[in-house]
């Protein structure tokens, strides 16, 4: 049995076992802690860094999906520098990121009044749809590198380590080993990936080629035929 600990959040006396992140205290209370990169399957990293908190003594923002808790901590989830380090992630993201397909970030960027120009000199993540294969398309203009897709395809589910980051710094991007074409990596089209992405940056190619305008008959015969001619290529290797 874990030891329990009691702290506050905003103000509100709270207890949760030993090794609570302040997140999932936060929330097990009914208090709203805001997440991008956080997925409850998925092995927490702290990269988008919205979730920060502030914690009493403390001299950065901590954040919260990670965080865990300790025994008489103090913590505030909306002070004024919470507000302004999460409207700022915002707009950077705003300024760098094609955000169309994200509705939950869109409203968190209304909530926190988010300008969206705030950047406009920034270079913006732009590039060609990766259209290769006959189950999901790749849009990377829309990848905000959570890197949910990436540990699902990994230790948190599929133990297929098809996509991991490529590059450096602002380069960094999600790539197959050697950026080879998904049929040639070791992908087994689970659509894990596709399933924890929150921005649409990976979408069912029949899902994308629908909202093109091409009609459902069309996309079925397209689909097929891809899937036909690899089956036949997986046959006669
Ligand atoms: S492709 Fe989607 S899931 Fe993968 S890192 Fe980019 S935004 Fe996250
Ligand atoms: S949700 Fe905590 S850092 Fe992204």
């Amino acid at each position: 049995m874990p030891d329990m600990i009691s702290l506050t959040i905003d103000g509100h006396e709270i207890t949760v076992p030993e090794g609570t992140t302040i997140l999932k205290a936060a929330e097990a209370n009914d208090i709203h802690i805001p997440t991008i990169c956080f997925h409850d399957y998925c092995t927490a990293n702290a990269l988008c860094r919205i979730c920060v908190v502030e914690v009493e003594g403390a001299r950065t923002l901590t954040p919260a999906c990670v965080g865990q808790v300790s025994q008489g901590m103090k913590v505030h989830t909306t002070s004024e520098r919470i507000v302004r380090a999460r409207r700022t992630i915002l707009e950077m993201l705003q300024a760098s990121v094609d955000l169309s397909d994200a509705p939950e970030i869109l409203q968190m960027a209304v909530d926190y009044q988010a300008n969206g120009q705030r950047f406009s000199g920034s270079i913006r993540r732009e590039t060609e749809v990766k259209d290769d294969n006959p189950m999901y398309i790749r849009d990377y203009a829309k990848c905000i590198l959570c890197w949910r897709c990436v540990q699902v395809c990994a230790t948190d589910a599929q133990y297929t380590y098809a996509i991991n980051f490529s590059g450096r710094g602002y380069e960094t991007q999600i790539s197959t080993f050697f950026d080879v074409p998904i049929p040639l990596s070791t992908c087994v089209f689970c659509g894990q990936c596709v399933g924890v992405c929150p921005t649409g940056a990976l979408k069912p190619k029949r899902q994308w080629l629908l909202e093109l305008g091409r009609s459902p008959n069309e996309i079925m015969s397209l689909t097929r035929t891809e899937r036909q001619s690899r089956r036949r290529a997986n046959a006669n290797p």
